[in-house]
């Protein structure tokens, strides 16, 4: 099987999801999400009362972890199987909400920056970029998953549109509030924005495969621009590349 990959990265807010799940439908390739490998590798820490700040108990953990994450556009359910030490049973729970919670979304910052964890990852991530046409999205696909990509595109908007965006998301009953239980408020906008400045600042930042732009990225700046203006874009530019 011939590979074919678009490499998508980018800081939070940018669009970066969306856009590389409707570039991949509309090119019948694959999508992968490895932002979501983490965040099932958070909940995991959490669902075991593993401190998500505690780099050697996240380590001795993994070997407990299974996920099973989907590279069809059109079918995002992410999956966690923990193995029980012991005993050897294990059981199965659908994460596609929980792993969007502010929870979830607080502790993947420390567990995506834990060597061990992005060690645990890479193979994984390397083989599904590589198996077929793929769109595939994260901070480090240009730079490390996926450095022979065909296009790498490096999503990039103004901090406040950033913010501006999630927050919309986030009161809009969209994919990512589904997740939301319904006694808890959205945060204001600049709860949002500081957020969102504070995993950039920790992604960016940190030692092994920091949120960087790959030196022959294309760079595309969407802050005046919708998404369909943007995957328009991306279609030309992947048209360009054979
Ligand atoms: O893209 P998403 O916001 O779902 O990613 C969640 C977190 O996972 C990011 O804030 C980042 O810390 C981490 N991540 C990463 N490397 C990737 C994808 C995501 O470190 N390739």
């Amino acid at each position: 099987l011939s590979s074919f990959v678009i490499a998508i990265d980018g800081p939070s807010g940018t669009g970066k999801s969306t856009v590389a799940r409707t570039l991949a439908t509309r090119l019948g390739a694959g999508y992968l999400d490895t932002g979501a490998m983490y965040r099932i590798v958070a909940v995991a820490m959490l669902r075991a009362d593993v401190d998500p700040d505690d780099r050697v108990a996240v380590a001795d953990h993994l070997p407990f972890v299974q996920l099973d994450t989907p590279t069809d556009p059109q079918q995002q359910r992410h999956l966690l199987t923990t193995v029980l030490p012991g005993n050897g049973s294990s059981g199965t729970v659908d994460v596609t909400g929980e792993i969007r919670e502010r929870a979830a979304t607080t502790a993947v910052t420390p567990v995506s920056a834990n060597p061990a964890v992005r060690h645990w990852l890479l193979d994984r991530q390397q083989q599904l970029a590589h198996s077929g046409r793929m769109v595939v999205e994260g901070r480090d696909i240009g730079t490390v998953i996926a450095p022979d990509a065909q296009l790498k595109i490096y999503l990039t908007a103004d901090a406040a549109e950033r913010a501006r965006r999630r927050h919309a998301e986030q009161t809009s009953g969209d994919a990512t509030d589904s997740a939301l239980p319904g006694s808890i408020q959205p945060d204001g906008l600049a709860a949002v924005q500081a957020d969102l400045d504070r995993r950039d600042r920790v992604d960016s930042s940190r030692d092994t495969s920091p949120l960087r732009a790959a030196a022959d990225a294309v760079h595309v700046d969407t802050s005046t621009m919708t998404i369909q203006e943007v995957v328009e874009h991306l279609l030309e530019l992947a048209a360009a590349r054979g």
